[in-house]
């Protein structure tokens, strides 16, 4: 067991012990190392005035550089992986890295407070897709938020960014980085206790379920885009906490030709180009969850086991029909997922237990698939509502249909009503006029400050009637101009 934490900096491993295991990168940063170019803006994960960039070393021996939210990423979830910031862009002689250039020469900054983040994203994506397209640079930029409304000079920077080839000092020292990084990667499990908090840090399920059985009233930490924001915001005292994001099995997202299972710590980044390769909309839908930061960091497990009724993946999952499997000391029960939500704020979760993996079957040739999410906002915000559509026809008559919304009851809910409506009738208008009838029976939603109840409900209707026209006209335009996961030719998202 190691009770420091440990990580790459500046190319060096910095290792530091004692430390409060809910304190966050960001007021690290700034409070005790005095880098202070790392701003706070919001301390929730939205304006991307934080956004440092992390390292981790792939399986080829390469890094792979993501940007993250500093504000609600906790200090030891830094341990095994490489910090990069603002200040450690420019070369020793004094040169700017060229994203500060293109930054510069495109006029792209005003007061300065948002310019580290859009930086640093940029950064994060010159080291990846290098991309020149405006709908990349769109989707790379959504989590950077500029209150002078800069964009155009921001979106010039990032294009002429992307026209040079990679040629900075981190891809020049890569080698000898990722080989510092490959003797953090052999560490054991990390148990720290500081200030009455403990935070344990497994690599094994084995590991992971003793710590729970030990600790059932422990935080289970996945991506902490939804905990950072219990101790940022609601200034919460978490006293222990078992963080299952160095576990190599809860990482993996399998494909077979009958199913899909996808591990607890599978973030959304990681989840995206695949999910998205088989079926489109889930690729699109992940596309629209947060910010490129948020999706680098949070997880579709964490996404189902917080029960928010208005998360975005559980109603796509469920019409799915995905398995969740449930894991403890004394072994795993698989559920059907539409039963993990039990009630608002309900789980069907026993101590000891957590979010081992979800399954879902691969696409089949004979089955229908679409979801979509209406928000306030196209990007970086939460779905009002959220529909999810699974059908499977005989010639034209309704063999089975799957319906789920999220935001319309205190939990993601199958329309069971609207599904019988369906089933064993034609797939005709009517039909769906009949079933978007039906569906009155299957929700009284509320009203609040993301939509009013009648919105919902007309919504809710309206998207299955969207879904009936996706399927008889192929050619209507349904959908806003967008960006679709690759695989997927049309330019209507
Ligand atoms: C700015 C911002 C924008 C967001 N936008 C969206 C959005 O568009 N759509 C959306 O759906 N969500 C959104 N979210 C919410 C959040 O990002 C997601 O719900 C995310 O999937 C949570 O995953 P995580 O890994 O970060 O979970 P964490 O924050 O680590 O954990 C969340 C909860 O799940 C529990 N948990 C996590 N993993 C497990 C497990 N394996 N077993 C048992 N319990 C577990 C934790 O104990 C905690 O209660 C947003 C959040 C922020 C801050
Ligand atoms: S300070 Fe706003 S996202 Fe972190
Ligand atoms: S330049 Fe200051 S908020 Fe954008």
């Amino acid at each position: 067991m190691r009770n420091t934490i440990r990580f790459v900096h500046k190319g060096q491993i910095r290792e530091l012990e004692a430390i409060d295991p809910t304190q966050t990168v960001l007021n690290f940063l700034r409070y005790e190392d005095a880098l202070t170019g790392t701003k706070e803006g919001c301390a929730e994960g939205d304006c991307g005035a934080c956004t440092v960039v992390l390292g981790d070393r792939m399986e080829d021996g390469t890094i792979r550089y993501q940007a993250v939210n500093a504000c609600i990423q906790f200090l030891p979830m830094l341990d095994g992986r490489e910090l990069i910031t603002v200040e450690d862009l420019q070369s020793s002689d004094g040169t700017l890295h060229p994203v500060q250039q293109a930054m510069i020469g495109s006029n792209a900054t005003q007061c300065g407070f948002c310019t580290p983040g859009f930086v640093m994203s940029l950064f994060a994506e010159k080291h990846g897709r290098n991309s020149a397209n405006r709908q990349d640079i769109n989707n790379v930029l959504a989590g950077n938020l500029c209150r002078c409304t800069g964009y155009g000079t921001i979106i010039d920077a990032a294009e002429k960014s992307a026209e040079d080839g990679l040629q900075d000092s981190f891809h020049k020292t890569e080698k000898a980085r990722a080989a510092l990084l490959e003797t953090l990667g052999a560490d054991p499990m990390l148990s720290l206790d500081c200030q009455d908090k403990q935070y344990y840090a497994p690599t094994t399920v084995e590991e992971f379920s003793h710590l729970l059985k030990d600790h059932p009233d422990a935080v289970i930490l996945a991506g902490a885009t939804d905990i950072g924001l219990w101790v940022t915001k609601q200034h919460r005292r978490l006293e222990t906490i078992i963080y299952l994001g160095r576990i190599k099995s809860l990482k993996s997202l399998d494909v077979t030709n009958d199913k899909v299972t996808i591990g607890a710590g599978v973030t959304y980044s990681d989840a995206w180009q695949t999910l998205g390769g088989l079926y489109p909309d889930l690729g699109e839908l992940i596309r629209r969850i947060a910010s490129t930061q948020i999706r680098n960091s949070g997880t579709i497990g964490g996404n189902i086991a917080n029960g928010s009724p208005i998360g975005d993946t559980p109603p796509a999952l469920i019409a799915l029909d995905a398995t969740l499997t449930l894991t403890g000391a004394k072994g795993s029960r698989n559920i059907p997922l539409e039963d993990f939500f039990i009630d608002y704020g309900k789980q069907d979760l026993k101590p000891g237990e957590f979010v081992e993996k979800v399954s879902f079957p691969s696409p089949s040739q004979d089955r229908t698939f679409r979801t979509y999410k209406l928000s306030k906002r196209f990007d970086q915000d939460i779905s009002a509502v959220c529909g999810a559509f699974n059908l499977t026809l005989d010639g034209n008559t309704v063999k089975d249909i799957r319906i789920c919304y999220g935001g319309m009851a205190g939990t993601p809910l199958r329309a069971g009503k609207a599904e019988t409506a369906l089933t064993g009738k034609d797939w005709t208008l009517d039909t769906v006029q009949n079933a978007m009838q039906a569906m009155e029976e299957d929700y009284s939603p509320l009203t609040d400050m993301r939509a009013s109840r009648e919105y919902r409900l007309s919504a809710a209707q309206n998207l299955l009637l969207k879904f009936f026209i996706e399927t008889t006209e192929p050619e209507a335009e349904t959908r806003l101009v967008g960006d679709l996961p690759s695989g997927r030719e049309t330019a209507h998202a």
